[in-house]
């Protein structure tokens, strides 16, 4: 086991330093490098023109990749939802054959997400997996499976291949939101672009990052929280998971507009607070992060060099510029390691926390 860590003490160490390679895996093929456009060969042109709304299913890691799917879907014009897979019998919307159902799940085995694909398929839906596993029951049962290609992840706790769904989910909703303008060269070769450029920028980021720092300085905390808006919602609950995953601290994500409705109440001197800045009205987010900081807590700004959150906040955790649908997954990256250094100090065993399994074959 140790000689497939290589030069890192955990799998989860390494998997984050997976990444860069992970998404270039993933990128291969599926942006046209000359014209920068999506060469999804997956799925030609067209193929979505008739759907009308999506629906997203998953769990845990997989379910907040979802919501990013879904969040950057809806800014991007088309109609959808994530949903919690465990949920979903009891509380999908209509479904019929204009509706198209992703199920997201890295395993491809989760019981609860085979469980949300089944219903969908026999309520009518088309299908379509998004996982890492080819052969895997949710890739032989949905329609179409889109391989996300992070190559083995071993680590219990999902790093690269939350980062590597969220990529798969970016790209496939600018081919649905292109079919359904009946325009398939109507994506966003900007957004194209930056996506192109992630490998580089993760391994930049990885390169210099103070995460090491940050986790050190707000050890021995009460609770941490991460606070974000739109995408950096879905990114904000994610860093949670992670956080109390693999330190068994408390931990919470919360959207930021959220905080005073409750969660303020919780907020002490004792509860550093990582806000993710992600260019969707960041400026509501600064203010949100503010009153926790008036309430003495310690903000920690995940945000770019030159952004306004750096001069406000105690503690900055830098990512590069990039597009605002591609800024919460940098911020991810650095939540993951500051995740993992907590949870390296306190000598927990991070690749196998206690009472999880990495795939979850039971309701
Ligand atoms: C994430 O760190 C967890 N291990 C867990 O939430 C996981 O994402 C969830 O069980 C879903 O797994 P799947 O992607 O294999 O469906």
């Amino acid at each position: 086991e140790q000689a497939g860590k290589g030069e890192y003490d955990h799998f989860m160490l390494k998997e984050i330093n997976e990444q860069p390679t992970a998404l270039a895996q993933a990128l291969e093929g599926r942006i046209d490098p000359d014209t920068g456009r999506i060469a999804l060969s997956d799925f030609e042109p067209g193929t979505f023109e008739d759907i009308e709304s999506v629906q997203f299913v998953a769990c845990g890691t997989s379910y907040h990749a979802a919501l990013y799917g879904s969040l950057a879907l809806n800014q991007a014009g088309v109609q959808s939802t994530a949903l919690l897979a465990n949920e979903y019998s009891v509380s999908a919307p209509p479904i019929d054959d204009d509706t198209l159902v992703v199920a997201v799940t890295q395993s491809g085995e989760t019981a609860d997400t085979l469980n949300a694909l089944r219903h969908a398929a026999d309520e009518g839906a088309s299908t379509v997996t998004v996982t890492n596993v080819v052969g895997s029951t949710a890739a032989r049962e949905a329609d179409e499976a889109l391989f996300i290609r992070a190559g083995p992840e071993i680590g219990v706790a999902a790093t690269k291949t939350f980062s590597s769904q969220a990529v798969m989910l970016t790209l496939l909703g600018q081919r649905i939101a292109a079919d359904q303008r009946g325009d398939p060269s109507a994506d966003r070769s900007s957004l194209l672009a930056e996506l192109a450029a992630m490998p580089d920028a993760i391994e930049d980021m990885l390169a210099v990052s103070d995460a090491e720092a940050i986790a050190d300085q707000y050890a021995n905390s009460q609770s941490y929280f991460f606070i974000g808006r739109g995408l950096g919602f879905s990114v904000a609950l994610e860093g949670a998971l992670k956080f109390k995953e693999i330190t068994y601290e408390h931990a919470e994500g919360f959207a930021s507009g959220e905080l005073k409705h409750g969660p303020l109440a919780l907020v002490t001197p004792d509860t550093p607070v990582f806000a993710v800045f992600t260019g969707e009205e960041d400026e509501k987010t600064l203010k949100n992060a503010e009153e926790a900081q008036t309430r003495g807590a310690p903000v920690i700004a995940v945000c770019p060099a030159d952004h306004r959150a750096v001069e406000v906040a105690d503690e900055h955790l830098e990512i590069p510029e990039t597009d605002s649908d591609l800024a919460g997954l940098l911020a991810n990256v650095q939540l993951q390691l500051v995740s993992y250094y907590a949870a390296d100090l306190l000598d927990r065993p991070i690749d196998k926390p206690r009472n999880l399994a990495k795939s979850v074959t039971v309701e």
